[in-house]
């Protein structure tokens, strides 16, 4: 394979168009190692929502596993599907939806092993922008996203109001995101992770970019309150807020998530909402 130049790092402003070009071809690119690299963490049918691996079969964030037969559920920023393929499993009926194609083809892939080994039928499976939802209002009775798209776009209140248009009335919208802390902290495992280095306040994007100058990878940041502010103004209201402690069992690295720092730091926030 021929390869480019390394993309400079850089903090800079980044908008809707260019964050969701760079990061549907970054996740193109990238969507093979990472099923590589977390998928065996992830399973092809568990519902994990971060790198400390809560599962949703303890948690519950989406209400009672009992009760999730035949909800209709919108997963935004899927990748390969995993978590709705466990929503399946329990009865519910779930759409995957990401940006990236090559992420759904991956959940192409492991629904055609499920059903090879004797497993589901096919998930519905939607190539999308999380901030432009293709679907009538009130068509979900629930939707999730664990670290789905909202870390990766410029204008995450539009996503909270197009969430809100697609659920029914009293429908939860769960989401994880990297804890906000995290923001101030240098994106590594070690001990060089563990101190501060930039302002938490500060929301200018982390780009990468090419020789051109030309994004090609965006994540964007917001504050624990601006995340309550987006929320609210959408129309939902957010009723728990989870941080989960990381867990003596779990000594896997992923990325700046790391034993060393989740002993010490938030590194997940789950935001769970339900629409008014
Ligand atoms: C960290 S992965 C999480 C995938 C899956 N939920 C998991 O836990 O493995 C982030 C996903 O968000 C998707 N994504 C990024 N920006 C998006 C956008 N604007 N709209 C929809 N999906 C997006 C990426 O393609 C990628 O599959």
């Amino acid at each position: 394979m021929i390869q480019g130049p390394e993309p400079e790092a850089t903090r800079r402003k980044a908008g809707i168009t260019e964050s969701s070009r760079a990061n549907r071809g970054w996740w193109d690119r990238n969507a093979d190692d990472y099923q590589r690299e977390h998928g065996g963490f992830l399973g092809d049918d568990r519902f994990v929502w971060g790198p400390e691996g809560l599962d949703e079969a303890d948690a519950g964030l989406l209400g009672p596993a009992a009760e999730l037969k035949g909800r209709s559920v919108l997963e935004i920023g899927a990748g390969a599907a995993q978590c709705s393929r466990w929503l399946a499993a329990r009865g519910a009926l779930p759409v995957a939806l990401d940006l990236s194609r090559r992420q759904l083809q991956h959940a192409r892939r492991l629904d055609e092993e499920a059903r090879a080994a004797g497993g589901a039928a096919a998930l519905p499976l939607v190539q999308a922008d999380a901030g432009f939802l293709p679907f009538a209002d009130a068509s979900f009775d629930l939707a999730c996203s664990a670290y789905g798209a909202l870390p990766f776009v410029a204008d995450t209140a539009r996503v909270h109001r197009e969430v809100r248009r697609v659920l029914r009335p009293g429908g939860r919208w769960v989401f994880s995101v990297t804890h906000p802390v995290r923001w101030a902290f240098p994106d590594e495992p070690g001990e060089e992770g563990l101190t501060a280095v930039s302002s938490y306040f500060d929301r200018t994007p982390y780009v990468e970019q090419d020789e051109r100058g030309l994004a090609v990878y965006v994540e964007h940041h917001r504050t624990l309150g601006d995340r309550v502010r987006e929320i609210a103004a959408a129309g939902l209201r957010l009723v728990d807020l989870v941080e989960p402690e990381w867990p003596a069992w779990n000594e896997q690295e992923w990325g700046g998530w790391s034993p060393l720092r989740g002993r010490l730091l938030p590194g997940t926030a789950v935001f769970v909402c339900v629409a008014e």
